[in-house]
């Protein structure tokens, strides 16, 4: 999940990217950061004309799941550079995802351009059915009978169905299907679940794979996200955070309807809005812990970040008077223990007010449901509602499978808070269907011919492969990491890295100020160098 990152105008986009990590899912990038991406010369939709495919809508006339059934069709679109392709060179399809068109890059300078550099290879890019980037959606609106058809294993037959039956444009003399050519898949994030379950799912028609940042495991409480940040984020900001929410939980559970409201108030919310709800989006600004090193993005700390805000011991936002008057009653009540004017929270609370109040101004008065559209329908919800979980949670310190240290995110975001979204949002009277991810492994997924890799501080790793700790565990290491796997079948845990930083590059001419990071060199490296491997296996074994 980068997970979607469609949001190219500022604020309408910006919601939608909140709703989705209120949902627990979060986008990764910015705008900025996308056009930071763009191509140089000439427009990389006139390079990579879009292409289309004939798809059936539904795979799986045996499963109850998808009834009523339909023979209908929907038009598959995706990308294609078959100017690398070397007669015998193999396909390398990349699948975006929940991704938009603005993954095209990659085609003309990302990891699936290497690859196909390297071996003479076809490159596709994918999207997904229901996904813009990917697909037009087969039925036009988002409810839930007409999303019945959006699932995991749906998408990965389409993949199944497309590697047996594709003509490329310009090579249409050529047959270029599975099993007879080797297909290799590439994705991250979701869609590195997509590449790992495709190989694992139709082995004979994908001869290798690579999951990058994928997010494997399905849980429904992933308290662990915000602990990526805890962990290994600036001491002084995550003990602040730490503080604060703490705070206002204190405000919210005294039941002090007065103090509640005055909290909500000074963050510009409508006083109506449920506490939860108003915590949800104050947790916002942590999405700014992911990094990219292909572009300009805001990190989360130095200067003008929000933990230069939340560490400052001044009026960074300039405050108004009935501000100040709110953050020093609200400390007085919260925090018995300190005198406001001297109390080390008072700059903090008062700064974390005026951050949000400057970056998210556009839900000045509504309420956070008005405001981010909390119950309105859209693909990848539906998916984490049916079949992911990954609810981005808060806890109550030392419950059961969580750890002793307060939480970065408010206790009252728990898995039933984001269930009560779903239901409410899609009709539906049942939770997500986590073994509908977790039977092929979860945090023991592996494949042969399957490469795995993952940033060092990503904060979806620990739902992956290479999670430093064990899932539904506070602490117990996860053993496989001690090995970087074998050359055949990489395990590469990036090092200084976040999400999906194996994917970017730029093409040799490109004037750039951004330089690749040596342990993602090496990491392109380990897995262009597993492809050769797996098609010298292919040639050795197919004549
Ligand atoms: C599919 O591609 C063909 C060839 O480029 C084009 O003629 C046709 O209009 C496209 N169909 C759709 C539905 O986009
Ligand atoms: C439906 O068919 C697929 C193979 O196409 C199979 O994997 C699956 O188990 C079948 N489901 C049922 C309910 O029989
Ligand atoms: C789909 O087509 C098959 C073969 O023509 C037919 O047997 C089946 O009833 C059709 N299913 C639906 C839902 O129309
Ligand atoms: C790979 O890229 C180099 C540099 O652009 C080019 O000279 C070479 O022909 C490319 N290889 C293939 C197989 O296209
Ligand atoms: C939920 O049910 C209501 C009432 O029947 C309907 O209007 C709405 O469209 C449904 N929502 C979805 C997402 O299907
Ligand atoms: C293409 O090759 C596959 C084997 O990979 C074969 O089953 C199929 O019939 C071939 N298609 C055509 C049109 O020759
Ligand atoms: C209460 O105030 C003390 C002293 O400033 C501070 O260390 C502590 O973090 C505060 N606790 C809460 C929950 O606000
Ligand atoms: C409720 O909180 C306010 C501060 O926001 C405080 O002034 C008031 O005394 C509190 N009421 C009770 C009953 O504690
Ligand atoms: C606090 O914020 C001010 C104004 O933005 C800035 O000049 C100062 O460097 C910051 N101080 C610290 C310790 O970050
Ligand atoms: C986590 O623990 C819950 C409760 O025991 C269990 O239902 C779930 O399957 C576990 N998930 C994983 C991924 O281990
Ligand atoms: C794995 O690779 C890293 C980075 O290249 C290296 O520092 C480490 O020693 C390797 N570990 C093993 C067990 O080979
Ligand atoms: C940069 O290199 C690419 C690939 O080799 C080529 O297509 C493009 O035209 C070059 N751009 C410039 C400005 O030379």
């Amino acid at each position: 999940m980068a997970l979607e990152r469609s949001f190219l105008h500022a604020s309408t986009n910006m919601a939608s990217l909140i709703l989705l990590q209120i949902l627990g899912i979060v986008s990764l990038s910015t705008s900025q950061a996308i056009l930071a991406r763009q191509s140089q010369g000439q427009p990389l939709n006139d390079i990579y004309p879009m292409q289309n495919f004939t798809m059936p809508i539904d795979h799986f006339h045996n499963e109850t799941r998808y009834a009523p059934h339909t023979n209908d069709t929907f038009v598959q679109n995706y990308w294609l550079d078959t100017s690398n392709y070397v007669e015998g060179g193999p396909v390398i399809i990349h699948a975006m995802g929940e991704d938009s068109t603005f993954d095209l890059d990659w085609l003309q300078n990302g990891l699936v351009h290497q690859v196909v550099n390297a071996t003479g290879g076809v490159a596709v890019l994918w999207g997904q059915r229901y996904y813009s980037g990917g697909a037009i959606i087969p039925y036009g609106q988002y409810n839930t009978s007409n999303l019945r058809f959006h699932s995991t294993e749906q998408a990965l037959a389409d993949l199944a169905y497309f590697a047996q039956k594709a003509v490329f444009a310009g090579l249409e003399h050529k047959n270029l299907t599975a099993p007879g050519t080797p297909w290799i898949i590439i994705g991250g994030s979701y869609a590195g679940v997509i590449s790992a379950f495709t190989r694992i799912q139709y082995p004979d028609l994908f001869w290798g794979g690579l999951s990058s940042s994928g997010i494997t495991t399905a849980i429904d409480d992933a308290w662990s996200y915000y602990d990526v940040i805890r962990r290994y984020g600036p001491k002084a900001c995550i003990s602040n955070q730490q503080q604060l929410v703490a705070l206002m939980d204190n405000v919210y559970s005294s039941g002090n309807k007065t103090a509640l409201s005055q909290l909500i108030s000074a963050f510009n919310l409508s006083e109506s809005t449920p506490y939860s709800d108003f915590a949800s989006y104050v947790d916002t600004p942590l999405q700014e812990w992911d990094l990219s090193w292909a572009s300009q993005n805001t990190p989360i700390n130095g200067s003008g970040s929000y933990c230069n805000y939340l560490t400052n011991q001044t009026d960074v936002a300039n405050a108004s008077a009935t501000l100040k008057a709110t953050a020093r009653s609200l400390l007085r009540y919260a925090n018995k223990t300190a005198t406001p004017d001297a109390n080390d929270l008072y700059y903090p609370l008062l700064n974390f007010a005026g951050y949000m109040l400057n970056t998210y101004s556009f839900c000045d008065g509504q309420t956070v449901e008005e405001c981010l559209s909390l119950y309105t329908p859209t693909p990848f919800t539906w998916l984490i509602c049916t079949e992911y979980g990954q609810f981005a949670t808060g806890y109550t310190p030392g419950s059961p499978g969580h750890p002793a240290a307060l939480p970065l995110v408010s206790r009252t975001l728990t898995p039933e808070y984001f269930l009560a979204q779903c239901k409410k949002t899609y009709n539906i009277t049942y939770g997500p269907q986590l073994q509908r991810f977790n039977k092929y492994g979860g945090v023991n997924l592996s494949y042969p011919r399957l490469a795995i890799s993952t940033g060092q501080f990503d904060f979806y790793r620990p739902f992956g492969p290479l999670a430093e700790f064990l899932p539904n565990t506070t602490a117990k290491p996860n053993p496989r990491i001690a090995s970087n796997g074998t050359i055949a079948a990489p395990q590469i845990v990036i090092e200084g890295a976040y999400h999906e930083w194996d994917f970017y590059g730029f093409l040799p001419n490109q004037t750039t100020t951004f330089k690749t990071p040596v342990a993602v060199q090496s990491a392109k490296s380990r897995e262009i160098e597993a492809v050769k491997t797996w098609l010298q296996e292919w040639n050795q074994t197919h004549t």
